[in-house]
């Protein structure tokens, strides 16, 4: 599909990131220290890149399953309406669950996978998010843990997409239309 042409600015570094996913590994490491087990949930797709870098700084027992919602298609505008695409492989019943979404933004994908997920009685269920964008939010929810807040811009990279690419750049950059 065609999109608009456009630039990339970094906006975060690879650095960066990864030094913020040390902090945060190390909060949720004291979290969940008591686990038995601890079932990491990505998000598909967008957060496949962080939860990659996260679950290797966390020296805790894990497993790990993907849920996947809808979201944006190909636009950068988002739908309200929220649909579970790809189920879990595994019962989260009576476990430690710990959801990693890419970015919160209006709020609906994780206020929706968070009311799924709590149905099925886990014992605890933590949500991480790399980005955060409050100034968009539509419904109120906040992860537990938040890489970065970023103002209202379109941002790629670090796994996160604009119409299926650049997920595959290692910084988070913001998207820059241009006058056509
Ligand atoms: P929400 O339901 O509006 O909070 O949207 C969350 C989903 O929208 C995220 O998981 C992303 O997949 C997508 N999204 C939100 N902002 C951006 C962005 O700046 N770039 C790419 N995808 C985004
Ligand atoms: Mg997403």
């Amino acid at each position: 599909m065609p999109t608009r042409p456009h630039v990339i600015d970094e906006m975060i570094s690879a650095k960066a990131i990864a030094a913020r996913i040390e902090d945060l590994s190390r909060e949720i490491q004291q979290e969940f220290k008591d686990t038995d087990k601890l079932i990491v949930v990505g998000l598909l797709r967008g957060s496949f890149v962080f939860i990659a870098d996260l679950v290797r700084e966390l020296a805790l027992p894990i497993e790990v399953d993907f849920l996947e919602a809808s979201s944006y298609g190909d636009s950068t505008v988002s739908s309200r309406e929220v649909r579970i695409l790809k189920d879990l492989r595994g019962a989260i019943e009576g476990r430690d669950v710990l959801v990693v979404e890419d970015i919160v933004d209006t709020g609906h994908t994780l206020t929706h996978v968070r009311h799924l997920l709590e149905s099925r009685q886990p014992r605890r269920l933590k949500t991480i998010a790399l980005l955060d964008k409050p100034s968009r939010r539509e419904v109120e929810i906040k992860a537990d843990w938040i890489g970065f807040e970023i103002p209202d811009e379109f941002v790629v990279g670090y796994g996160i997409d604009f119409a299926q690419r650049n997920r595959n750049l290692p910084f988070i950059g913001k998207v820059r239309f241009l006058e056509t």
